[in-house]
């Protein structure tokens, strides 16, 4: 029997995965994160699974090593935690390439309708017997202009949604993709275009902070700039001051540059000490949810059904075909 040590889980992942377990796996469990301190974890395993905010640097892919640890299983699409040059002829790694991108593109929608509609505050407001409209006023969809910047499986379900609006869809993309049903532009005429921006590309180097003080002052006055990629697509400190400015009217962070010591966790008793973090949440157009775009039934039976198929491809030896290579 094989034995594969689970990181970073919480109650909605053993249910997922207890429906798709074999006997030949043996499943560990741990809330922890995987990292450097707590990588002895993992010795006498012979997998890893992991989800996005585990840090598998290049020390603990060597311990790994150590341990006879052979794949790190990813349980979602971005790999932007794993050190690929570092694994590369070490553990192989694999992810799940996609689950569900209608979850990830519903969320950035119903976040946009929240922020425009300002539901947020009609729902506290009832509660109270407040029935009053001021202030509550938003603008209609259709006719216009979204701007998705990567136009893969989750940019093109975004746009589909975006279609059944009415909007104008124009999308940036290094890569074009043929089944885009929105119109290509150039990213400077998306930022100077679009009444509201979605970001759906992964993290890499080269796009870090590619929302920054920059290329927001390319933007229309009053843009809506909604996230659920990677918070490091955002300069947050440029993103407060364009909110802080008016020039951006409101922002949808399903993701934060910083999110990986605080999101999946209640810290609803304690002081949280991240003063950015608080600044974003203290605005009345900023929703932060913390990570939970993916998280729907259909997207977690997927996750679990590929994960266990991605560790018993490995174990039986089979060709890993969701094995990321560089
Ligand atoms: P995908 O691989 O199908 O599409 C990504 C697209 O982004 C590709 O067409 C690629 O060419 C493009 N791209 C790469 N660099 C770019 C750049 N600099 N500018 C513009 N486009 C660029 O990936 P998919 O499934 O659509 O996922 C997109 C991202 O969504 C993932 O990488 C992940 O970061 C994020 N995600 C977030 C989740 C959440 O719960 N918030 C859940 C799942 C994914």
């Amino acid at each position: 029997m094989k034995t594969v040590a689970f990181f970073d889980t919480k109650a909605y992942d053993k249910e997922s995965f207890l429906k798709y377990s074999n006997d030949d796996i043996n499943i560990r469990f741990f809330e922890n994160k995987l990292n450097r301190d707590t990588v002895s974890m993992a010795a006498c395993c012979d997998a890893v699974c992991v989800f996005v905010n585990d840090n598998i640097d290049k020390y603990v892919i060597e311990q790994l090593e150590k341990f006879g640890v052979g794949l790190v299983a990813l349980r979602c699409a971005g790999y932007n935690n794993v050190d690929l040059k570092s694994a590369n002829g070490r553990v192989k790694v694999a992810r799940v390439p996609a689950y569900s991108p209608y979850a990830v593109a519903e969320h950035a929608v119903g976040m946009i309708l929240l922020l425009n509609r300002k539901l947020h505050k009609a729902y506290i407001r009832t509660r109270d017997h407040n029935f009053s409209l001021e202030g509550l006023t938003g603008f209609d969809l259709r006719n216009k202009t979204v701007g998705i910047i990567g136009t893969g499986k989750i940019g093109q379900a975004f746009c589909e949604i975006a279609n059944g609006f009415g909007m104008n869809i124009i999308g940036f993309d290094p890569f074009e993709n043929k089944d885009f049903s929105g119109k290509y532009v150039s990213l400077d005429e998306l930022l100077s275009t679009s009444d509201i921006i979605s970001l759906h590309c992964p993290l890499t180097k080269e796009n870090r902070h590619i929302i920054n003080s920059e290329t927001i002052s390319k933007m229309k006055k009053g843009v809506y700039i909604i996230n659920t990629s990677r918070g490091k697509l955002i300069d947050t400190a440029s993103l407060i001051e364009g909110l802080k400015s008016g020039k951006v009217g409101a922002a949808g962070l399903d993701v934060y540059e910083e999110e990986t010591s605080l999101f999946f966790e209640d810290y609803s008793d304690e002081i949280i000490h991240d003063d950015t973090l608080s600044t974003l949440i203290s605005m009345p157009n900023v929703l932060v949810t913390s990570h939970q775009a993916f998280l729907t039934r259909e997207a977690l039976n997927a996750i679990a059904q590929t994960t266990m198929k991605n560790l018993e491809d490995y174990f039986s030896g089979k060709e890993l075909e969701n094995e990321i290579v560089i």
